[in-house]
């Protein structure tokens, strides 16, 4: 690790965000790291005036991105930061990252990476040219049981994964339902902002995301069934998607917004010819496991049977309650051990890519008249 505490910056984040103080939160818990400026507005005064708020030295709070980079690169090198966490709407991270990454700082960065599948083509190289970390806040990768089940997968305890359920429910769009008001969309209905998708893009990746991780497995094929409920919404809230992997192995994926009633349920199943699995983020502290006659065991946070690599990302005893902060905590921990050059299994630019292609994918097949589409190809 790092010798001192890392120095970071934050762009977006501001008055009324949702995943900025989780950021803020996240960023700090291990006390690895302190966030010393930023821009939190798109309008100056604005994010000089939130600045204020979290007792930062005005000097180090901007106006725009340029004037923050300019500032930190002028600065010497015991003062300036080490990274840049980008938490504004999809439309503005591709010029984040890249005038970060052009200064030389590492990035962490919220997703889905960028709004286009070309900006994160292109970011894909810049990293690669940058030697500079990059990390993505696919942040449900964090949870110990997320990364026990990983574990499990990796050493043959499922057997030979056929099947593959992840589900997405939200229903906090659900009030917009009955409303024709067009001055009711937020960002994530304007494609100018959000890019092709809105649910798929801003819950359906990280549903993408978390099959990945835990199974390995490559979608090859999908058939998307979208739709917008939400009478002003120009883009997706509701879909079903069929998946088809590498290898044989089929899948579904559900993301919605209007799921009226709904929370956060994100629900993950796995099933191999030796056993399944099942893990729920509303409950993100057990695991399921369940052999081919049904008996089930449930694996805790902090239990006796776990693998070093969940072990390790717990942060308290069986039965007390690890939560979202925590998950996204231990995504930024690794974040900084892959800055101070450590090898880490942290979502990154490929799966920044991976998730833009997903969008893509399921748009194409959403509008055709044959369902079916290939996985648009990587570069
Ligand atoms: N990982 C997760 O679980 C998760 C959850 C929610 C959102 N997100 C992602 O995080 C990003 C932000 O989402 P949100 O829900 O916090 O949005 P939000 O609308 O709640 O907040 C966005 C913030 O960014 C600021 N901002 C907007 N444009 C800016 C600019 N050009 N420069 C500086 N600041 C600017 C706004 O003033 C606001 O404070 C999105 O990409 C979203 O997909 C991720």
């Amino acid at each position: 690790m790092s010798n001192r505490k890392l120095r970071g910056a934050m762009i977006g984040g501001g008055y009324n965000s949702f995943i900025g103080p989780v950021h803020r939160m996240a960023g700090t818990l291990d006390g690895l790291a302190e966030f010393v400026g930023g821009v939190f507005s798109a309008d100056p005064q604005r994010s000089r005036e939130f600045g204020k708020t979290l007792f930062l030295d005005p000097q180090r709070v901007h106006g725009s991105v340029e004037e923050l980079i300019r500032h930190e690169a002028a600065l010497p090198e015991d003062q300036r930061i080490d990274f840049v966490t980008i938490c504004t709407p999809n439309d503005s991270h591709y010029h984040a990252v890249c005038a970060s990454l052009e200064a030389g700082f590492h990035v962490i960065c919220d997703k889905p990476v960028t709004r286009t599948l070309a900006e994160a083509q292109d970011l894909v190289e810049r990293v690669e040219k940058s030697d500079r970390f990059f990390g993505l806040t696919h942040n449900y990768t964090g949870y110990p049981m997320v990364r026990e089940a990983k574990h499990l997968v990796g050493q043959g305890a499922l057997g030979t994964i056929h099947k593959v359920v992840v589900e997405y429910a939200q229903g906090w769009l659900a009030p917009l339902l009955s409303n024709t008001d067009t001055a009711a969309n937020p960002w994530r209905m304007d494609p100018a902002r959000v890019g092709a998708a809105c649910t798929m893009g801003d819950i359906g990746t990280h549903g993408e995301n978390l099959l990945r991780f835990v199974t390995g497995l490559e979608t090859e094929a999908l058939c998307a069934d979208l739709r917008a409920c939400i009478p002003s919404n120009p883009l997706d809230d509701d879909g079903s998607i069929l998946l088809r992997f590498k290898g044989g192995a089929h899948g579904v994926l559900i993301a919605s917004q209007v799921s009226t009633g709904e929370e956060n349920r994100i629900n993950l199943r796995v099933y191999g010819s030796k056993a399944g699995l099942f893990w729920s983020q509303e409950n993100p502290n057990y695991l399921e496991l369940r052999d081919l006659d049904g008996t089930a065991t449930v694996l805790s946070k902090g239990g006796p049977r776990l693998s070093p690599v969940a072990t390790g990302a717990g942060r308290l005893p069986a039965g007390h309650p690890d939560g979202f902060i925590e998950a996204f905590a231990n995504i930024y921990r690794d974040c900084f051990r892959g800055i101070a050059g450590e090898p880490v299994d942290v979502p990154g630019i490929a799966d920044g890519l991976a998730g833009m292609q997903f969008i893509e994918t399921v748009v194409a097949s959403g509008r055709s008249e044959q369902k079916w589409t290939p996985w648009v190809s990587s570069r």
